[in-house]
């Protein structure tokens, strides 16, 4: 886990194929310019890792910065992200060529499955309806338009039944992790099945920035608290996503190597107060509708062809 010394060094996943070892974070960019400078000026300092997702809405603006920059396809990695509204086999296969057209790309690097079906809000078909996603996923990979398959916010119960029906494992989820929220058992059983974890929310989107703890133990070490919070998840071999619009922040965050933390302090800030879970619980009906209202999906369809106008 140590090994990593600069941003290109990888983490190899089941599969073999190689990740950049930090990615980078376009959560709640907007599509449009400022998805555009950021995701440039990522790949500017270095980042050859691009997370993405169709729920972003940012697709576009993400493969148009790929294309401006210069940097070759094959020097990339990039990952997007099925939503829900798209899981289903044969909506699946349509969400992914739409999702392929935003890019503008002929193969994804990474394609997670964003969110599980949530056994309350699905009590009878929970498990065939992500197992449906899946065997499309497997589809796209054998194919070769996906280089590795995944899945994001699916913990234990989610990813066995992912296994108890693939063909192909799952090869990465992507988690909430950060201080104060570090999923030991989830990330203990990713380790079992040689899922790759990776962390979202690594700066705990935002609210690690004067923490008192984490701002004495970035002291203590001579980084800023994003380089100690990446740091974090390196060391304990969890792969980290950190976000940022803004040019200086993002290349500060990407500056994470060349310092060891101590086992101790490890341990310390996964046990820090005062800083929880920021997302909702992948099986909380109460946090779903909290966050998208009671007919959450109705518009969906419609705003995805009208980005695909867009383009
Ligand atoms: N799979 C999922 O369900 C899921 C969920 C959430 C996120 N993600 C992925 O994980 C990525 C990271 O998570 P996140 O974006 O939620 O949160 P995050 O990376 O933990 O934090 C982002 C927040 O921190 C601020 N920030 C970044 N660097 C900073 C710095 N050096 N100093 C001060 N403030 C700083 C950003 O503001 P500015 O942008 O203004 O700098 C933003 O408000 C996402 O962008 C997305 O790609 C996945």
């Amino acid at each position: 886990m140590n090994q990593m010394k600069t941003l290109s060094d990888c983490f190899t996943l089941s599969n073999g194929v190689k990740i950049p070892c930090i990615g980078f974070g376009t959560f709640k960019t907007p599509n449009g310019e400022v998805c555009v400078q950021s995701v440039k000026d990522a790949l500017r300092c270095g980042y050859r890792h691009i997370d993405t997702a169709s729920a972003y809405g940012n697709e576009a603006s993400v493969g148009q910065a790929i294309r401006e920059s210069g940097v070759p396809r094959e020097e990339l990695f990039v990952t997007s992200k099925l939503f829900n509204p798209d899981q289903g086999y044969e909506s699946t296969l349509e969400a992914f060529e739409i999702s392929m057209k935003l890019l503008g790309l002929d193969y994804l690097d990474l394609y997670l499955i964003h969110w599980p079906i949530s056994q309350p809000c699905h009590a009878d078909d929970w498990r065939e309806q992500n197992a449906a996603t899946w065997k499309a996923f497997e589809k796209l990979y054998r194919e070769g338009r996906i280089r590795a398959i995944g899945l994001s916010n699916f913990i234990e119960h989610h990813i066995q039944n992912i296994l108890d029906c693939c063909e192909i494992p799952p090869m990465v989820d992507q988690l909430e992790i950060h201080p104060g929220y570090s999923q030991a058992g989830t990330v203990k059983f990713c380790r079992q099945h040689n899922i790759l974890p990776e962390s979202w929310g690594p700066l705990c989107q935002g609210k690690a920035f004067g923490h008192p703890v984490l701002e004495e133990m970035a002291g203590k070490y001579g980084c800023s608290v994003s380089q100690l919070c990446v740091r974090w998840c390196l060391q304990q071999g969890v792969l980290p996503l950190p976000k940022s619009v803004h040019a200086d922040r993002i290349q500060q965050n990407a500056q994470a190597f060349g310092f060891e933390i101590t086992g101790e302090d490890m341990e310390a800030i996964a046990n820090i107060q005062g800083i929880g879970r920021c997302g909702r619980h992948p099986d909380s009906i109460d946090d779903m509708l909290k966050l998208f209202g009671p007919s959450p999906w109705q518009n969906w369809n419609q705003e995805r062809q009208d980005l695909l106008k867009t383009i």
